[in-house]
């Protein structure tokens, strides 16, 4: 790969900088602006030199580092030149775009990097999306840069469309921001093609699950409102059964709101009754077919991912998930994490389950 790419001088200044100074660096950059070619390259670069690099993949879309929806750790080795690194520790996002789950993202970002160090990395490059337009965007990025305190900040762009965000660290004390141009030779993907390179590592990925159950006794849910309230009893679900022509095989209160899991599709004419007899102002109905599919985080209790699962079946009741899955050791599962997107088995998207997690407004 190293044969194929431009390197500019630029990148050896870079390069030699980062050698000297070692610590943490941040790429960022618009979608195709070689912020991964660059971070594999300095990657290269630096190992032959001597050091011990790690590479943190925040790109939860394109990913380099484990699937995508995570963010992964991988060190390098000398000999190593292959694009895809075997990741080290994975954290789970639960998102292919960072909009819905930012926080994961962030906290993950950081908690490998203190992974990274802790392994004793003495460069830890970190790739990340190329969400930069816009407030959320910005949020993001600032929060993202301010927990990760890089010492380099290495800022890609055409123009000067990252100037919003790098005027935030401007004069920010032990920072060094470089401004690179992005390479002419960048080849540009389109959203298919990005959708598909997503489609065919989530099917890699997901090529020797069998169906695995995992008990949600003793276990953290998270990215949901399931487990979050008080639970319904059996009288009541029957009541908001009637009232909702399906059957509510699972509800919740939590202050003024309710949230309900059902099998089949529930009549929107019965939900004025269905509140009245809750006495709350909102109620949100997930209907069960709705999150087949949905996208999991096994965690250990550590919040360290085990592996992906695809949602079959959920009972609350019971308290046990079922979900399609490589994971070896679901014994070791101590966090569920929901996630906001839902796969088919051939790894095709089949958009967000919601905004943030399962459920479903009404
Ligand atoms: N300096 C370079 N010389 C030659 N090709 C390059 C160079 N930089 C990037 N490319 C090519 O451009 C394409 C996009 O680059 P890359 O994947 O690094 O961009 P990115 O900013 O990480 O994109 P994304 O936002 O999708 O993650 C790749 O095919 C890569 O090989
Ligand atoms: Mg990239």
């Amino acid at each position: 790969m190293s044969g194929l790419i431009e390197v500019p001088d630029d990148w050896r200044a870079l390069s030699a900088r980062i050698d000297a100074e070692g610590g943490l660096a941040v790429l960022l950059g618009a979608s195709d602006s070689g912020k991964t070619t660059l971070a594999c390259w300095l990657v290269r670069t630096l190992t032959a030199a001597g050091r011990r690099v790690a590479l943190v993949d925040g790109d939860i879309g394109q990913s380099t580092v484990g699937p995508p929806a995570t963010a992964g750790l991988a060190f390098a080795v000398p000999a190593q030149i292959e694009p895809v690194f075997a990741p080290i520790a994975l954290r789970f996002v639960g998102a292919v775009s960072p909009a819905g789950q930012m926080l994961p993202l962030a906290a993950g970002l950081k908690r490998l990097a203190e992974r990274a160090s802790a392994m004793g990395a003495e460069v830890l490059l970190v790739d990340t999306t190329g969400f930069i337009l816009g407030p959320s965007a910005r949020r993001l990025k600032f929060h993202k840069i301010d927990l990760l305190a890089p010492h380099h900040l290495i800022a890609l762009q055409r123009d000067d469309e990252l100037e919003p965000i790098l005027r935030l660290f401007e004069g920010r004390k032990g920072m060094v921001i470089s401004r690179l141009p992005v390479s002419p030779h960048v080849i540009p993907r389109s959203f298919q093609v990005r959708r598909s390179y997503r489609a065919q590592r989530f099917v890699e990925y997901f090529r020797e699950s069998s169906v695995v159950g995992i008990s949600l006794h003793g276990v953290g849910v998270q990215g949901s409102w399931i487990y979050g309230g008080k639970p319904l009893d059996p009288a009541g679900l029957r009541g908001l059964s009637e009232e909702l022509g399906a059957q509510v095989v699972w509800g919740e209160r939590s202050q003024d709101e309710a949230f309900l899991l059902v099998q089949g599709a529930p009549s929107l004419h019965g939900l004025p009754l269905a509140k009245s007899r809750l006495g709350v102002s909102d109620v949100r109905v997930t209907a069960t077919h709705e999150i087949r599919g949905l996208l999991l985080g096994l965690a250990d209790a550590d919040g360290e991912l085990l592996a992906l699962g695809l949602l079959q079946d959920l009972d609350l009741t019971s308290g046990r998930v079922l979900c399609l899955s490589p994971c070896a050791e679901p014994h070791r599962v101590g966090i569920v994490h929901f996630g906001s997107i839902r796969l088919d088995p051939s790894g095709e998207e089949l958009g967000d389950a919601t905004n943030q997690s399962v459920e479903i407004h009404m």
